[in-house]
């Protein structure tokens, strides 16, 4: 009976989004509309990842799939429910997801002026074994007059209005940054009331980590400085290795960057010169939001977020992480 069980003025996301913009004299409102929409894709992807009504799904009396109908494979179902959420938003007018070959045009009527690049579901090896996946988007505001085209998607990330994340982990968690400047917050889902909660406010990376995260198996493709700096991580010339993590999907594995620190790397290899990552809706959101947290996000050769894109589904190799971690690994390659 003693102290407060219950939080009767908790910080919301909605309620942290909208205070954010009530601060900002211009604001219309969109952002935080257009926030809200991604959110509820969120916790609908997030219930469906946790299998939430699959005793419906598969019929409790052992009978499959009691309608007969195909189950919706979860990959399919987070995009249509980013694209759906996002139309009906009225605050976008273009939409480049990791699942379209082409860039998705908003119909007129429905048409705002945000851009949004996004990754549905990534960590699509790790869908089927349960283990964590997440959602990345990447924000622009239309800056052209007239038709939205291609090339209003094609912006270096240095430009983003907003990005952020969900992990779908154990628990789910959204990370987000609203700009340059405006820091990184955390929110953790308390499914008990339908909402994320401010657990993390302003996010800031260890200076430096003990944990190396980089999927080693392609490491005979590697150049030759990459291959040194991995090296003296497992046999340094002095003090404590480092640990290796590696899930295999990139949210968590840079959720854990930044929370922990360290650094996160998917370099070029020689099969693949541009990696695997794709720059609109993976390594630009991810980057800036580490940028934001304190950090660093190179391609080895330039910031991420400088890269000029020339294509929407384009790769670029990125390293990311802890500013010491990187600055090292930058120093070792070529
Ligand atoms: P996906 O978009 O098909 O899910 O691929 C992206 C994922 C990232 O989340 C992860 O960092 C990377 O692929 C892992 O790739 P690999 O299996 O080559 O290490
Ligand atoms: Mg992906």
């Amino acid at each position: 009976q003693q102290g407060p069980a219950f939080d009767v003025n908790a910080m919301t996301l909605t309620r942290w989004v909208l205070a954010q913009q009530r601060t900002a004299p211009s604001a219309t409102g969109d952002l935080t509309q257009l926030l809200n929409s991604i959110q509820t894709a969120v916790k609908a992807i997030q219930s469906a990842v946790r299998k939430a009504g699959i005793a419906k799904l598969h019929g409790i009396s052992g009978e499959m799939n009691v309608q007969g109908e195909e189950v919706k494979k979860l990959d399919v179902l987070s995009n249509d429910l980013f694209i759906n959420m996002l139309k009906s938003s009225f605050t976008t007018c273009l939409l480049v997801s990791e699942e379209n070959p082409q860039v998705i045009q908003v119909e007129t009527e429905r048409r705002g002026k945000y851009i949004v690049c996004f990754d549905p579901l990534d960590g699509s090896s790790n869908i089927d074994c349960l283990v964590s996946v997440g959602s990345i988007f990447a924000i622009y505001k239309k800056q052209s007059e007239g038709e939205p085209s291609v090339s209003d998607a094609l912006k270096p990330g240095r430009e983003l209005v907003a990005a952020g994340y969900a992990l779908y982990g154990s628990a789910t968690m959204m990370v987000l940054s609203l700009g340059r400047g405006k820091g990184v917050n955390g929110f953790m889902y308390d499914p008990s009331i339908g909402e994320f909660i401010l657990t993390d406010p302003n996010m800031r990376i260890p200076e430096k980590g003990k944990i190396y995260s980089i999927n080693e198996g392609y490491a005979a493709e590697w150049e030759a400085g990459l291959a040194r700096y991995v090296e003296e991580k497992k046999r340094p010339a002095s003090g404590k290795a480092y640990g290796a993590r590696y899930v295999g999907s990139m949210v968590a594995d840079v959720h854990r960057t930044i929370k922990y620190g360290g650094i996160f790397m998917y370099p070029a290899t020689k099969s693949a010169p541009n990696g695997k990552l794709r720059l609109l809706y993976e390594c630009n959101p991810m980057s800036f939001i580490v940028t934001e947290a304190g950090g660093v996000a190179s391609t080895g050769k330039e910031p991420v977020l400088d890269v000029i894109p020339t294509s929407i589904h384009q790769r670029v190799p990125c390293v990311l992480g802890s500013k010491q971690d990187v600055e090292e690994l930058l120093k070792c390659l070529n």
